[in-house]
């Protein structure tokens, strides 16, 4: 099967979603971005505009490009529409198993033959997802990483039956975005995940006997050079988020991977981090 990637979906058009958009808008493909309402488009939209104005006004990106960038993205809240003439699909909904078979089931019945499928999961294993369709050679994970205009690293995930070809592709499609590739084996949570998600609930324990969130993060950028220490990574990230990819990790690796008694009683609390005002450190809404 030839394989030419010009038409791209991006389905869900959130946190992660409208980045991927607009990077590969950037990049020249034609973007149809899909979410289910109409609002949620509206404001992914809004974003994309904040941030090539941004781009351009530091001079990244050139004025008159912006225009031409957004008439590359249109917007729908059909999947099918969206996904019918994909040479790839990127899919970046919520974090949740049933709704992404449920995407991938549609997905196989609606694309072209030689439609690539790539998933945005942070942790959720590839193959099971290309075990939903009928093309599981031709699913794989691009994981992006948050916020997406401005990381330059994209993990890329090999499902069990995903093909070298559809591997290479999916390297092409990354450089022409202008990032470099990562590439990870197809075990909950790949590379990215798996680390940041042992060492945040490790940091979680070292909360629980005793050492403070500021001396925590302190430690890990002075005397690791971490750009962010784990406690303030987690306030951003969101500890409802820690919990659940390491819930992914647990089922899939085994009992290494429970969360923390302090994660999972900070989630009960509501404790989330940025964006309910107070994680380990508080913040004003
Ligand atoms: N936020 C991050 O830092 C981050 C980083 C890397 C990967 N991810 C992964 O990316 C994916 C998306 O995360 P996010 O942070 O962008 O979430 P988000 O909640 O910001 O956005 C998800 C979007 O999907 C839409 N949606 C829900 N159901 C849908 C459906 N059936 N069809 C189409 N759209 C639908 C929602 O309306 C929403 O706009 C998840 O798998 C997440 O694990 C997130």
């Amino acid at each position: 099967m030839t394989f030419d990637i010009r038409n791209i979906a991006v389905l869900g058009a959130g946190a992660m979603g409208n980045g991927i958009a607009q990077v590969s808008a950037q990049a020249g493909y034609q973007v149809i971005m899909q979410d289910i309402t109409e609002e949620a488009l509206e404001k992914g939209m809004d974003t994309i505009k904040k941030s090539l104005s941004k781009l351009a006004s530091k001079g990244k990106i050139a004025a008159d490009e912006v225009d031409a960038i957004i008439g590359r993205i249109t917007t729908t809240v059909n999947l099918e529409e969206a996904a019918k003439d994909a040479d790839l699909v990127i899919e970046a909904v919520p974090e949740v198993l049933e709704l992404k078979i449920d995407i991938y089931k549609r997905l196989d019945e609606v694309c072209k033959p030689e439609a690539i499928f790539g998933s945005n999961t942070s942790t959720l294993p590839i193959t099971i997802l290309g075990a939903a369709t009928k093309r599981p050679e031709q699913v794989c994970g691009i994981h992006f990483m948050n916020p997406v205009p401005v990381m330059p690293g994209v993990e890329l995930i090999k499902g069990r039956l995903t093909s070298d070809e559809v591997m290479d592709e999916a390297v092409k499609y990354v450089e022409k975005i202008g990032r470099e590739a990562c590439l990870a084996v197809d075990y909950a949570g790949f590379i990215v995940s798996r680390l940041l998600d042992v060492v945040q609930n490790e940091a979680c324990k070292l909360v629980m006997e005793g050492n403070e969130p500021e001396e925590i993060d302190k430690a890990m950028k002075l005397c690791a050079n971490w750009p962010i220490g784990p406690c303030a990574l987690m306030d951003l990230v969101g500890l409802d988020i820690v919990e659940h990819g390491l819930g992914t990790l647990e089922n899939d690796l085994g009992p290494a991977y429970k969360a923390a008694p302090l994660l999972r009683q900070m989630v009960r609390a509501g404790e989330l981090g940025r964006k309910t005002g107070r994680g380990f450190y508080t913040y004003n809404k």
